[in-house]
């Protein structure tokens, strides 16, 4: 029991450095980018999914170029289309770190 305590703390203090890290000028793709996409969207966008794929960089980039991400994202959490759906918003944190990442020129780092 007690483990599992410290095992949470760990892992809850581990999440918390990675948003701290991205949350800089120069969010990193692979520490920062796809991690969030990883942990919030590829259940659903992976393998042969007819809503499109967001598993690696060269299928994550046309959806920031054409505006499609950003806009998905950054819906209001009941609005039709936000992703994820159901209630499960990112935190504005996390649209930051994809938003920096874009203004940066989408970098594969
Ligand atoms: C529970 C499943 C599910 C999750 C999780 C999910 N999506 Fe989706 N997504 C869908 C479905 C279904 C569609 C197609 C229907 C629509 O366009 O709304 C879609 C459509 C999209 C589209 C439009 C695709 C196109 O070609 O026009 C984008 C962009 C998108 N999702 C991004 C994301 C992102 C980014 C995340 C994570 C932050 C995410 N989705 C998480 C199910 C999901």
């Amino acid at each position: 029991m007690r483990f599992l305590l410290f095992l949470t703390i760990i892992l809850s203090s581990c999440t918390y450095d990675e948003i701290d890290l991205c949350s800089t000028q120069e969010p990193s793709f692979s520490e920062c980018v796809k991690p969030i996409i990883e942990q919030n969207c590829v259940t659903c966008h992976r393998n042969n999914s007819q809503n499109g794929l967001l598993q690696t960089y060269e299928e994550i980039k046309p959806y920031m170029d054409n505006g499609k991400l950003l806009d998905r994202i950054q819906r209001d959490a009941n609005a039709v289309g936000v992703m994820p759906p159901s209630g499960q918003k990112l935190s504005n944190n996390e649209i930051q770190i994809l938003k920096t990442w874009y203004e940066n020129g989408t970098p594969n780092n």
